[in-house]
């Protein structure tokens, strides 16, 4: 018997020594260790011995499976040493490769704009006011000295949430509609305060509109100072330090009469092509210009409806589109893509 445990033990170790595979070492351990293993039999076997044979053999047997126990174990760290060092061969770690840098989220192209509008109004001291997309139709267009027969008015342009019911405060039917610009966010920050005032208005806006320039919802903000005796002058001076805030120190403003209910006189403003420095190319259509906001100086009329004293104050309005401005920073040419929120889009902003 101490023979075969001995020469169990001698063979084992060599088995053991030469196993290159994991499986090789596991085919071992039931072999020798296994409850039909070469231990289990010479210790089937012991019954016919005397107590004390039995005892010394029992003995040697118990320190034989501790120490193949851990020559099993050792065996299996060096056969998984020799599998890794392999496949590390195999696969040619480069380890100079830089590493996988983890992206992190991001501000919307359209956020990030309109976040630097209002910065930029932020440093000439003016205050963000807020108001309601789902505007009564009296502080969309009425108030904003909009006649009833206006074109802005259409069903085509505007959406209304319904037909026109007395709301309170009201002694007419006033319909609701989803606000078409920011305006009406002017007459609501002029009856919440006295004069002066002097805010941006930052939100969403809709209109029944859809092709590669215009979308059904797009956002604006909306401008408004109001004090004694505010002339054009201030107007044009404040335009113009945005313009140059915003789009480069280079830029140059020019302001165009227009027309706009609200503001008398009116005047579009553009800014020098921030695509060829004014020289002319095809997105200025060969201008050198690009238009970026409507403006003009309040109308006594929505002053009135505002509940301020026309003879008392003077003041000046403007608005911008949002994406039309991220559009001509970034030099996207389809609005689309800016709400379709594709990631290879929006993470290059
Ligand atoms: N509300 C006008 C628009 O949506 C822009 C504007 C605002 C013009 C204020 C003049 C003054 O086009």
């Amino acid at each position: 018997m101490n023979d075969r445990l001995a020469a169990l033990s001698q063979s084992a170790k060599q088995e053991l020594e030469s196993a290159v595979t994991p499986d090789a070492v596991e085919a071992l351990r039931v072999k020798y260790l296994g409850k039909k293993g070469e231990l289990s039999a010479i210790l089937g076997g012991m019954g016919k011995l005397s107590p004390d044979e039995r005892r010394e053999l029992g003995a040697k047997a118990n320190a034989l499976k501790t120490d193949l126990e851990t020559k099993i174990t050792a065996a299996i760290t060096r056969v998984q040493d020799l599998a890794l060092d392999a496949e590390l061969k195999g696969a040619k770690l480069d380890v100079t490769l830089p590493g996988r840098g983890r992206s992190g989220g991001h501000r919307h192209p359209v956020s990030q704009t309109l976040e630097d509008i209002c910065a930029v109004f932020a440093r000439l001291g003016f205050v963000v006011e807020q108001g309601p997309e789902i505007e009564l139709d009296w502080y969309n267009f009425e108030a904003l000295n909009v006649p009833a027969d206006h074109p802005a008015r259409d069903m085509q342009d505007t959406f209304y949430v319904d037909g026109g019911t007395l709301h309170a405060g009201f002694a007419r039917e006033t319909p609701v509609v989803l606000r078409t610009h920011t305006s009406p966010v002017q007459i609501r920050t002029m009856l919440g305060q006295k004069p002066p005032v002097r805010a941006v208005m930052p939100g969403r806006v809709y209109r029944k509109d859809s092709d590669q320039t215009h979308t059904p919802m797009f956002h604006q903000v909306e401008g408004l100072l109001v004090d004694t005796k505010v002339t054009f002058a201030e107007l044009k001076g404040t335009l113009d330090a945005f313009a140059k805030a915003f789009f480069g120190a280079k830029s140059k403003t020019r302001f165009r009469p227009s027309f706009f209910p609200f503001t008398e006189p009116s005047a579009e403003v553009d800014v020098s092509c921030v695509f060829c420095s004014g020289n002319g190319c095809r997105v200025c259509k060969q201008t050198g210009w690009l238009e970026v906001l409507g403006s003009g100086m309040v109308h006594p009329n929505v002053f009135r409806h505002a509940g301020y004293d026309p003879a008392q104050v003077t003041g000046f309005a403007f608005g911008m589109g949002v994406e039309r401005l991220a559009m001509l920073r970034y030099g996207i040419d389809d609005l689309r893509t800016m709400f379709e929120n594709d990631y290879r889009f929006v993470a290059q902003f």
